[in-house]
């Protein structure tokens, strides 16, 4: 537990009173500590400063855990009528909404993210998923189907598919767990949640606040831990799919272990999405699209526009006035609310980020703007890292072609539509694609020969709980979101009737 005096100014009466509470672990309607008494720190990144203490759930918990979930799924969730499961996951998101300064505080300090940004982008989306899911329950129906055979009667069922394991990462802590418990909810599961170790404390808190709505125990427990964790849950036996966000390393490892125990399985991993500028297009609306692209929540998104084509007459300008704009990017902690941007999760994620471009310059990329560790004081021990842009000529080095996950973006000129689209998709990744270009035939052309779960024209990673996201290639298997989202959730019975 933290005391008072360790924990910001800024920080508001309800995420106080919560970081001073103990932290336990959720499972069924109690909250305990792990079985063998082990525990793990969870930081600000901002300033390296330990802000909460939480279990670190052993193979013991992972048992109880997946029990309660298997219990809830046979017994009191299995008897709501849909309109009441609705009206829950509803009950959920509005005390989401209700909670939405405590929240992004939370996130703010825990995961470092401006806490502007988290209230409007990671709290709102959350409720607003919440509230879409709500929705389908009552309109989750079978087929009555026309078979051949006389005096039959066929029709078909959608059940849950059952326990979940759902493994998140640590980017949008809370907006993961939304992506991962909506349509399971909906859809008549039930899960264990584990959160990323360095960003355990909203899911908790969400496990919490879904018990006081009145979710019946079991349907929604929370184990804060780490790797060893999420890999007992893949492996326990009584669980029945794995959703998981994270790594493209890690998503290999669970989804082989999947396939082995023919579990179900989705994975939403990695990308290095390329963001295409055609020569057409209004070079500030490029600026203001490249930017937001890869420097949004510090490069720390699956979907960073972190490859950047640019026609090669137009590269000399935008490139520069895109690296006037990082250099003048306000860094500071996220609870700072005019912080433009905020540290990188950890230590670690820190010493990755600088680790790539470190050897980007030794590869003899271009460094155009930042590229450091940027101390904001002699203070200060946060994980910095300043809004950085390379200049490349080609596709080979490492910094143009693995997943950086920090504010590091690598420009490159191009001559002509065929090599551009040939190039972006010369990756091992196929998560996110963007064109910017007024030219209409161009941009859907395009957008049919970009190999990527997702394509953005004139605007950079909109989402919304209706529209179906996810990675082609080694960037995932599924989709999450709208009736695909939710279709990974359910199994199709066939019922044959002799009449
Ligand atoms: P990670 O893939 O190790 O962690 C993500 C989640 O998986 C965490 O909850 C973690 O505890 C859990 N996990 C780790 N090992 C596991 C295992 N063997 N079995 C089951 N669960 C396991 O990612 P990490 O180490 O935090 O970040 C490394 C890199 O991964 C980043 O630099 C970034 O490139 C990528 N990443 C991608 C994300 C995305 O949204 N696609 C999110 C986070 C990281
Ligand atoms: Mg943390």
């Amino acid at each position: 537990m933290s005391t008072a005096t360790d924990l910001p100014p800024a920080l508001g009466e309800a995420a106080r009173s919560y970081l001073e509470r103990e932290h336990l672990l959720l499972i069924g309607d109690e909250r305990r500590a792990a079985a063998d008494g082990r525990t793990f720190t969870t930081e600000d990144p901002a300033s390296g400063s330990v802000i909460a203490t939480v279990p670190q759930a052993g193979e013991a918990d992972v048992d109880a855990a997946v029990a309660a979930a298997r219990d809830a799924l046979e017994g009191d969730w299995a008897k709501l009528p849909a309109a009441r499961r609705g009206r829950l996951i509803a009950a959920l998101a509005d005390a989401i909404e209700a909670h939405t300064v405590e929240l992004a505080e939370l996130e703010a300090l825990d995961q470092g993210k401006p806490v502007t940004l988290a209230r409007a982008v990671d709290v709102r989306a959350t409720a607003a998923h919440f509230h879409y899911f709500s929705g389908w329950p009552t309109k989750i129906s079978g087929d009555t189907l026309p078979v051949s055979q006389p005096n039959l009667f066929c029709y078909t069922r959608r059940e849950p598919v059952g326990v979940c394991a759902q493994i998140i990462p640590w980017n949008f802590p809370l907006l993961m767990a939304a992506w991962k418990l909506g349509p399971a909810l909906a859809a008549g599961c039930t899960s264990v949640l584990k959160p990323a170790e360095q960003t355990p404390l909203t899911a908790l808190r969400l496990g919490e606040l879904a018990l006081e709505v009145g979710f019946p125990p079991g349907v929604i427990n929370v184990l804060t831990g780490d790797g060893e964790t999420g890999a007992a849950l893949v492996a326990h036996p009584d669980v029945d799919k794995i959703a998981f966000t994270g790594s493209t390393a890690v998503g290999r490892e669970i989804g082989a272990q999947a396939g082995r125990d023919l579990k179900r399985v989705t994975l939403e991993l990695g990308g290095k999405s390329a963001n295409i500028v055609l020569a057409d297009a209004d070079p500030a609306a490029a600026v203001r699209n490249a930017f937001q692209a890869i420097y949004f929540n510090s490069g720390q998104a699956c979907n960073a526009g972190s490859r950047l084509f640019l026609p090669v007459e137009r590269y000399d300008a935008v490139v520069a006035e895109l690296a006037e704009r990082a250099a003048a990017t306000k860094l500071g902690p996220g609870l700072d609310p005019d912080t433009q941007l905020g540290p990188l999760v950890s230590a670690e994620q820190h010493d990755r980020v600088r680790g790539f471009v470190e050897r980007g310059i030794a590869d003899g990329a271009e460094l155009l703007a930042g590229g450091s560790a940027t101390p904001l004081g002699e203070d200060q021990s946060g994980h910095f890292f300043a809004p950085t842009l390379f200049s490349v000529t080609g596709d080979e080095l490492e910094i143009a072609r693995e997943e950086i996950f920090g504010p590091v973006l690598v420009a490159s000129p191009y001559s002509s539509l065929e090599e551009v689209a040939m190039r972006a998709n010369d990756s091992d990744y196929g998560l996110a694609a963007g064109v910017v270009t007024s030219d209409l035939s161009a941009a859907h052309r395009l957008a049919a020969m970009l190999k990527a779960g997702s394509v953005y024209i004139n605007q950079w990673g909109l989402s919304d709980p209706s529209a179906p996201f996810g990675g082609f290639k080694a960037s995932g298997v599924g989709r999450e979101h709208g009736r695909e989202g939710l279709e990974s959730y359910l199994e199709t019975k066939t019922v044959w009737v002799g009449l």
